[in-house]
Protein backbone atom coordinates (compact mmCIF):
# COMPACT_ATOMS: atom_id res chain seq x y z
CA UNK A 1 0.00 0.00 0.00
CA UNK A 2 2.71 2.57 -0.83
CA UNK A 3 3.19 4.26 -3.98
CA UNK A 4 5.69 3.66 -6.65
CA UNK A 5 7.02 6.77 -6.14
CA UNK A 6 7.56 8.08 -2.60
CA UNK A 7 8.08 11.64 -1.92
CA UNK A 8 10.18 12.04 1.15
CA UNK A 9 11.29 15.89 2.39
CA UNK A 10 10.64 17.09 -0.95
CA UNK A 11 12.31 14.68 -3.66
CA UNK A 12 10.92 12.04 -5.30
CA UNK A 13 12.38 8.08 -5.02
CA UNK A 14 11.23 5.40 -6.73
CA UNK A 15 10.35 2.06 -4.88
CA UNK A 16 11.49 -1.13 -5.74
CA UNK A 17 12.01 -4.50 -4.69
CA UNK A 18 14.19 -3.91 -1.72
CA UNK A 19 11.79 -1.11 -0.34
CA UNK A 20 10.34 -1.91 3.57
CA UNK A 21 9.55 1.24 4.84
CA UNK A 22 5.58 1.89 5.86
CA UNK A 23 3.44 4.66 5.45
CA UNK A 24 4.03 4.51 9.72
CA UNK A 25 7.57 5.93 9.52
CA UNK A 26 7.17 7.43 6.78
CA UNK A 27 4.78 9.71 8.80
CA UNK A 28 7.76 10.45 11.30
CA UNK A 29 10.31 11.82 8.83
CA UNK A 30 10.65 15.37 9.13
CA UNK A 31 8.80 15.69 12.78
CA UNK A 32 12.10 17.24 13.83
CA UNK A 33 11.32 16.64 17.42
CA UNK A 34 15.21 17.52 18.43
CA UNK A 35 14.58 21.10 16.63
CA UNK A 36 11.72 21.61 18.44
CA UNK A 37 11.60 24.16 20.84
CA UNK A 38 10.07 23.03 24.61
CA UNK A 39 10.92 19.19 23.59
CA UNK A 40 12.59 16.82 26.32
CA UNK A 41 14.73 15.70 23.00
CA UNK A 42 15.90 19.44 22.17
CA UNK A 43 16.77 19.93 25.61
CA UNK A 44 19.27 16.93 25.90
CA UNK A 45 20.77 18.14 22.60
CA UNK A 46 21.04 21.87 23.82
CA UNK A 47 23.08 20.54 26.90
CA UNK A 48 25.38 18.21 25.26
CA UNK A 49 26.26 21.28 22.74
CA UNK A 50 26.46 23.72 25.51
CA UNK A 51 28.64 20.69 27.55
CA UNK A 52 30.87 21.28 24.16
CA UNK A 53 30.74 24.66 23.91
CA UNK A 54 31.76 25.47 27.43
CA UNK A 55 34.52 22.76 27.16
CA UNK A 56 36.09 23.68 24.33
CA UNK A 57 37.06 27.31 22.99
CA UNK A 58 39.52 27.93 20.19
CA UNK A 59 40.53 31.66 20.22
CA UNK A 60 37.22 32.55 21.82
CA UNK A 61 35.00 30.71 19.45
CA UNK A 62 33.52 26.90 19.72
CA UNK A 63 35.43 24.14 18.60
CA UNK A 64 32.68 21.84 17.38
CA UNK A 65 30.15 22.91 15.07
CA UNK A 66 26.61 21.41 15.22
CA UNK A 67 24.88 20.20 12.47
CA UNK A 68 21.14 19.38 13.25
CA UNK A 69 19.68 19.64 9.92
CA UNK A 70 21.13 16.69 7.95
CA UNK A 71 18.53 14.90 6.20
CA UNK A 72 17.55 11.20 7.57
CA UNK A 73 17.81 9.87 3.35
CA UNK A 74 21.19 8.15 3.20
CA UNK A 75 22.65 6.12 0.24
CA UNK A 76 23.51 2.56 1.43
CA UNK A 77 27.25 3.76 0.91
CA UNK A 78 26.77 6.65 3.07
CA UNK A 79 25.18 4.56 5.95
CA UNK A 80 27.43 1.14 5.30
CA UNK A 81 30.91 1.11 3.10
CA UNK A 82 32.57 4.42 3.70
CA UNK A 83 31.93 3.48 7.54
CA UNK A 84 33.49 0.13 6.39
CA UNK A 85 30.95 -2.35 7.54
CA UNK A 86 31.63 -6.09 6.02
CA UNK A 87 29.31 -6.61 2.94
CA UNK A 88 27.39 -9.46 5.09
CA UNK A 89 27.15 -7.34 8.65
CA UNK A 90 23.90 -8.38 9.97
CA UNK A 91 22.58 -4.50 10.52
CA UNK A 92 22.90 -4.22 6.46
CA UNK A 93 20.05 -7.29 6.38
CA UNK A 94 16.32 -5.95 5.05
CA UNK A 95 14.95 -7.30 8.66
CA UNK A 96 17.24 -4.76 10.21
CA UNK A 97 17.06 -1.58 8.54
CA UNK A 98 14.24 0.54 6.50
CA UNK A 99 15.51 0.88 2.81
CA UNK A 100 13.78 3.29 0.74
CA UNK A 101 14.85 1.32 -2.34
CA UNK A 102 18.04 -0.43 -3.82
CA UNK A 103 20.24 3.54 -3.51
CA UNK A 104 18.74 5.04 -0.51
CA UNK A 105 17.51 4.06 3.14
CA UNK A 106 16.61 5.96 5.78
CA UNK A 107 19.65 6.40 8.23
CA UNK A 108 20.30 3.78 10.92
CA UNK A 109 22.76 5.93 12.83
CA UNK A 110 24.32 9.38 12.64
CA UNK A 111 27.80 8.03 11.47
CA UNK A 112 26.30 7.65 8.07
CA UNK A 113 27.86 11.37 8.12
CA UNK A 114 30.98 11.29 9.43
CA UNK A 115 32.81 10.73 6.11
CA UNK A 116 31.34 13.61 3.95
CA UNK A 117 31.44 16.04 7.40
CA UNK A 118 35.52 15.27 7.39
CA UNK A 119 35.53 15.73 3.54
CA UNK A 120 34.28 19.33 3.51
CA UNK A 121 37.31 19.95 5.69
CA UNK A 122 35.86 19.78 9.14
CA UNK A 123 37.63 18.22 11.91
CA UNK A 124 35.46 18.59 14.92
CA UNK A 125 32.02 18.10 14.93
CA UNK A 126 28.39 17.19 16.15
CA UNK A 127 25.74 15.86 14.62
CA UNK A 128 22.32 15.65 15.99
CA UNK A 129 19.49 13.99 14.06
CA UNK A 130 16.41 10.70 13.96
CA UNK A 131 17.68 7.17 13.03
CA UNK A 132 15.70 4.44 11.78
CA UNK A 133 15.88 1.19 12.82
CA UNK A 134 13.49 -2.19 12.45
CA UNK A 135 12.86 -3.57 16.23
CA UNK A 136 11.11 -5.17 18.77
CA UNK A 137 8.10 -3.09 20.49
CA UNK A 138 8.50 -2.54 24.33
CA UNK A 139 8.65 0.60 26.46
CA UNK A 140 12.23 1.51 25.82
CA UNK A 141 12.39 0.77 21.85
CA UNK A 142 11.09 2.61 19.00
CA UNK A 143 11.71 2.39 15.08
CA UNK A 144 12.90 5.99 15.22
CA UNK A 145 15.16 7.57 17.97
CA UNK A 146 17.64 10.01 18.21
CA UNK A 147 21.18 10.07 17.98
CA UNK A 148 24.14 12.95 18.34
CA UNK A 149 27.41 12.07 16.83
CA UNK A 150 30.64 13.64 17.72
CA UNK A 151 33.91 13.54 15.55
CA UNK A 152 37.37 15.10 16.25
CA UNK A 153 40.41 15.18 14.35
CA UNK A 154 43.97 16.13 15.02
CA UNK A 155 47.02 16.56 13.43
CA UNK A 156 50.47 15.57 15.06
CA UNK A 157 51.45 19.25 15.93
CA UNK A 158 47.97 19.24 18.00
CA UNK A 159 48.27 16.03 19.24
CA UNK A 160 51.43 16.17 20.43
CA UNK A 161 50.74 19.99 21.67
CA UNK A 162 51.72 18.96 25.62
CA UNK A 163 54.08 16.01 24.98
CA UNK A 164 57.67 17.23 26.38
CA UNK A 165 59.64 16.59 23.11
CA UNK A 166 56.87 16.42 20.63
CA UNK A 167 59.95 16.16 17.93
CA UNK A 168 59.94 12.56 19.17
CA UNK A 169 56.38 11.52 18.40
CA UNK A 170 54.90 10.74 15.37
CA UNK A 171 50.87 9.72 14.51
CA UNK A 172 51.51 7.19 11.90
CA UNK A 173 54.22 4.05 12.01
CA UNK A 174 53.62 0.84 9.88
CA UNK A 175 53.27 -1.71 12.34
CA UNK A 176 50.80 -4.35 13.62
CA UNK A 177 46.92 -3.79 14.98
CA UNK A 178 46.50 -5.54 18.33
CA UNK A 179 44.06 -4.79 20.85
CA UNK A 180 45.47 -1.28 21.79
CA UNK A 181 45.76 0.73 18.74
CA UNK A 182 45.86 0.30 14.45
CA UNK A 183 48.86 -1.38 12.30
CA UNK A 184 49.14 2.41 11.02
CA UNK A 185 48.70 4.20 14.67
CA UNK A 186 51.55 4.72 17.15
CA UNK A 187 51.20 3.26 19.81
CA UNK A 188 51.40 7.28 21.14
CA UNK A 189 48.69 8.06 18.99
CA UNK A 190 46.33 5.55 19.96
CA UNK A 191 46.68 6.25 24.07
CA UNK A 192 46.79 10.25 23.80
CA UNK A 193 43.19 9.80 21.72
CA UNK A 194 42.11 7.43 24.11
CA UNK A 195 42.52 9.23 26.86
CA UNK A 196 41.21 12.42 25.10
CA UNK A 197 38.27 10.63 24.01
CA UNK A 198 37.45 8.90 27.47
CA UNK A 199 37.90 12.26 29.47
CA UNK A 200 35.70 14.08 26.79
CA UNK A 201 32.70 11.75 27.54
CA UNK A 202 33.07 11.30 31.40
CA UNK A 203 33.37 15.26 31.59
CA UNK A 204 29.93 15.62 29.43
CA UNK A 205 28.28 12.14 31.49
CA UNK A 206 29.47 14.15 34.73
CA UNK A 207 28.01 17.50 33.25
CA UNK A 208 24.40 15.74 33.03
CA UNK A 209 23.96 13.35 35.53
CA UNK A 210 26.57 14.91 38.50
CA UNK A 211 29.79 15.18 39.22
CA UNK A 212 29.93 11.71 41.93
CA UNK A 213 28.45 9.58 38.70
CA UNK A 214 29.59 5.84 38.66
CA UNK A 215 30.74 4.56 35.32
CA UNK A 216 32.74 2.04 33.57
CA UNK A 217 34.05 1.45 30.14
CA UNK A 218 33.20 -1.80 28.24
CA UNK A 219 35.43 -2.68 25.61
CA UNK A 220 33.21 -2.92 22.28
CA UNK A 221 33.21 -3.41 18.51
CA UNK A 222 32.30 -1.11 15.57
CA UNK A 223 33.42 -1.57 11.68
CA UNK A 224 34.74 1.85 11.77
CA UNK A 225 36.76 2.38 14.86
CA UNK A 226 39.38 0.32 16.55
CA UNK A 227 40.01 0.25 19.62
CA UNK A 228 35.99 0.79 20.43
CA UNK A 229 34.27 1.10 23.87
CA UNK A 230 31.19 1.31 25.30
CA UNK A 231 30.06 3.75 28.80
CA UNK A 232 27.99 2.44 31.15
CA UNK A 233 26.76 5.00 33.85
CA UNK A 234 25.29 3.42 37.59
CA UNK A 235 21.77 4.65 37.53
CA UNK A 236 19.10 4.08 40.15
CA UNK A 237 20.68 0.79 40.94
CA UNK A 238 21.58 -0.84 37.46
CA UNK A 239 24.45 -0.32 34.56
CA UNK A 240 23.00 1.29 31.92
CA UNK A 241 25.03 1.55 28.12
CA UNK A 242 24.90 5.13 27.33
CA UNK A 243 27.40 5.12 23.76
CA UNK A 244 29.59 3.73 21.82
CA UNK A 245 33.20 5.45 21.12
CA UNK A 246 36.51 4.27 19.81
CA UNK A 247 39.43 5.78 17.67
CA UNK A 248 38.49 6.34 13.82
CA UNK A 249 39.88 3.84 11.44
CA UNK A 250 42.40 5.19 9.75
CA UNK A 251 40.97 4.24 6.06
CA UNK A 252 37.85 6.19 6.99
CA UNK A 253 39.79 9.08 7.76
CA UNK A 254 42.07 8.74 5.05
CA UNK A 255 39.64 8.02 2.55
CA UNK A 256 37.44 11.54 3.56
CA UNK A 257 40.91 13.44 2.61
CA UNK A 258 42.39 13.36 5.78
CA UNK A 259 45.12 11.58 5.84
CA UNK A 260 47.18 13.52 7.76
CA UNK A 261 45.00 13.59 10.94
CA UNK A 262 44.04 11.08 13.26
CA UNK A 263 40.91 11.09 15.28
CA UNK A 264 37.89 9.91 17.33
CA UNK A 265 34.55 9.17 17.16
CA UNK A 266 31.20 8.76 19.25
CA UNK A 267 27.62 8.17 19.07
CA UNK A 268 24.87 8.40 21.49
CA UNK A 269 21.48 8.20 21.98
CA UNK A 270 19.00 11.45 22.85
CA UNK A 271 15.96 8.88 24.05
CA UNK A 272 17.82 6.74 27.15
CA UNK A 273 19.66 10.55 27.78
CA UNK A 274 16.16 11.83 28.53
CA UNK A 275 14.12 9.01 30.02
CA UNK A 276 17.04 8.75 32.40
CA UNK A 277 17.57 12.61 33.18
CA UNK A 278 13.84 13.78 32.89
CA UNK A 279 12.47 10.05 34.42
CA UNK A 280 10.34 9.30 31.45
CA UNK A 281 8.79 6.32 31.53
CA UNK A 282 8.04 5.51 28.14
CA UNK A 283 9.48 5.68 24.83
CA UNK A 284 6.24 6.57 23.07
CA UNK A 285 5.73 9.48 25.10
CA UNK A 286 8.43 11.62 22.46
CA UNK A 287 5.54 11.26 19.91
CA UNK A 288 2.63 11.94 21.74
CA UNK A 289 0.86 15.36 20.47
CA UNK A 290 -1.11 15.81 23.71
CA UNK A 291 -0.70 18.76 26.11
CA UNK A 292 -0.60 16.34 29.34
CA UNK A 293 3.27 15.42 27.86
CA UNK A 294 4.44 18.35 26.12
CA UNK A 295 3.23 21.03 28.99
CA UNK A 296 5.77 20.03 31.16
CA UNK A 297 8.52 20.79 29.06
CA UNK A 298 7.17 23.61 27.49
CA UNK A 299 7.98 26.53 29.06
CA UNK A 300 11.16 25.44 30.85
CA UNK A 301 14.62 26.56 29.93
CA UNK A 302 16.90 23.56 28.71
CA UNK A 303 19.61 23.55 31.99
CA UNK A 304 16.31 23.67 34.09
CA UNK A 305 15.81 20.88 36.29
CA UNK A 306 13.29 18.86 35.44
CA UNK A 307 11.25 15.80 36.49
CA UNK A 308 8.59 14.39 34.12
CA UNK A 309 4.94 13.41 36.47
CA UNK A 310 3.26 10.62 34.85
CA UNK A 311 0.11 11.94 33.85
CA UNK A 312 -1.14 8.16 34.73
CA UNK A 313 -1.21 5.18 33.50
CA UNK A 314 -3.98 3.77 32.14
CA UNK A 315 -4.95 0.20 32.69
CA UNK A 316 -3.43 -2.29 30.03
CA UNK A 317 -5.34 -4.88 28.06
CA UNK A 318 -3.40 -8.24 26.96
CA UNK A 319 -4.45 -10.41 23.67
CA UNK A 320 -2.56 -13.14 22.21
CA UNK A 321 -2.21 -13.77 18.40
CA UNK A 322 -0.97 -17.48 16.77
CA UNK A 323 -0.36 -17.67 13.43
CA UNK A 324 1.23 -20.63 11.31
CA UNK A 325 4.50 -18.18 9.28
CA UNK A 326 5.65 -18.51 5.64
CA UNK A 327 9.75 -19.35 5.11
CA UNK A 328 10.14 -15.80 4.36
CA UNK A 329 8.87 -14.49 7.42
CA UNK A 330 10.82 -12.29 10.54
CA UNK A 331 9.50 -11.03 13.93
CA UNK A 332 10.32 -7.24 12.89
CA UNK A 333 7.91 -7.57 9.44
CA UNK A 334 4.74 -8.30 12.46
CA UNK A 335 6.32 -5.36 14.70
CA UNK A 336 5.82 -3.18 11.85
CA UNK A 337 2.64 -4.74 10.61
CA UNK A 338 1.11 -3.98 14.37
CA UNK A 339 3.12 -0.45 14.53
CA UNK A 340 1.10 0.33 11.18
CA UNK A 341 -2.09 -0.68 12.10
CA UNK A 342 -1.93 0.38 15.69
CA UNK A 343 -0.22 3.25 15.79
CA UNK A 344 0.91 3.47 19.07
CA UNK A 345 -1.74 1.80 20.90
CA UNK A 346 0.61 -1.58 21.40
CA UNK A 347 3.39 -0.96 23.78
CA UNK A 348 4.76 -4.56 23.83
CA UNK A 349 5.12 -7.10 22.05
CA UNK A 350 6.67 -10.48 23.64
CA UNK A 351 7.44 -13.91 21.33
CA UNK A 352 5.88 -15.89 23.99
CA UNK A 353 5.76 -18.93 22.41
CA UNK A 354 7.27 -20.66 19.14
CA UNK A 355 6.43 -24.35 18.09
CA UNK A 356 7.44 -26.59 15.01
CA UNK A 357 4.65 -29.27 14.05
CA UNK A 358 6.41 -32.42 14.49
CA UNK A 359 4.73 -33.88 11.25
CA UNK A 360 4.33 -30.76 9.11
CA UNK A 361 7.49 -28.83 9.74
CA UNK A 362 5.33 -26.10 9.57
CA UNK A 363 6.36 -22.87 12.22
CA UNK A 364 3.93 -21.11 14.42
CA UNK A 365 4.66 -17.95 16.57
CA UNK A 366 2.64 -16.88 19.29
CA UNK A 367 3.04 -13.15 20.29
CA UNK A 368 1.26 -11.02 23.43
CA UNK A 369 0.31 -7.89 22.51
CA UNK A 370 0.06 -5.15 25.51
CA UNK A 371 -2.39 -2.73 24.52
CA UNK A 372 -2.54 0.88 26.44
CA UNK A 373 -3.27 4.22 25.45
CA UNK A 374 -0.92 7.09 27.02
CA UNK A 375 -4.11 9.49 27.25
CA UNK A 376 -7.10 7.52 27.67
CA UNK A 377 -8.57 4.42 28.80
CA UNK A 378 -9.06 1.56 25.82
CA UNK A 379 -12.53 -0.43 26.30
CA UNK A 380 -12.09 -3.99 25.53
CA UNK A 381 -14.11 -3.52 22.38
CA UNK A 382 -12.01 -0.61 20.89
CA UNK A 383 -8.84 -3.32 21.65
CA UNK A 384 -11.02 -5.98 20.10
CA UNK A 385 -11.49 -3.68 17.05
CA UNK A 386 -7.84 -3.43 16.76
CA UNK A 387 -6.84 -6.80 17.22
CA UNK A 388 -9.05 -8.15 14.52
CA UNK A 389 -7.30 -5.81 11.99
CA UNK A 390 -4.23 -6.82 13.25
CA UNK A 391 -4.97 -10.75 12.08
CA UNK A 392 -6.74 -9.48 9.10
CA UNK A 393 -3.81 -7.56 8.04
CA UNK A 394 -1.30 -10.25 9.37
CA UNK A 395 -2.84 -12.99 7.04
CA UNK A 396 -3.11 -10.77 3.79
CA UNK A 397 0.28 -8.85 4.31
CA UNK A 398 2.47 -11.41 5.67
CA UNK A 399 0.98 -14.64 4.59
CA UNK A 400 0.41 -15.87 7.92
CA UNK A 401 -2.36 -18.12 8.98
CA UNK A 402 -3.92 -17.49 11.86
CA UNK A 403 -4.62 -20.23 14.37
N1 LIG B 1 27.07 4.43 15.29
C1 LIG B 1 27.25 3.59 16.45
C2 LIG B 1 25.86 3.03 16.85
O1 LIG B 1 24.86 3.53 16.40
C3 LIG B 1 27.82 4.35 17.62
C4 LIG B 1 29.24 4.83 17.37
C5 LIG B 1 29.48 6.08 16.82
C6 LIG B 1 30.31 4.03 17.70
C7 LIG B 1 30.77 6.52 16.60
C8 LIG B 1 31.61 4.44 17.49
C9 LIG B 1 31.83 5.70 16.94
O2 LIG B 1 25.77 2.09 17.61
Amino acid sequence: NLPNVLDILGKSYPSDQLTNITPAILSKVGRDLHNTQGHPLHFIFKRIESFFHRSYVKRGNPVFSVYSNLSPVVTHEQNFDSLLVPQNHVSRSPSDTYYINSTHMLRAHTSAHQRDLIRSGLDAFLVVGDVYRRDTINSTHYPVFHQMEGVRLYSDFQLFSNVSDPSSCSLFESGKRDDSKQEQHSLETSKLLEYDLKSCLEGLMRALFGQNLEMRWVDAYFPFTHPSWELEIFHQGEWVEMLGCGVMEQRLVDSAGASSKAGWAFGLGLERLAMKLFSIPDIRLFWSTDSGFLHQFRDKHFEDEISYKAVSKYPQCTNDISFWIPDDYTSNDFYDLVRSVSGDLVEQVDLIDEFRHPKTGRVSHCYRLVYRHMEKTLTQEEVNMVHREIEVSASKQLGVEIR
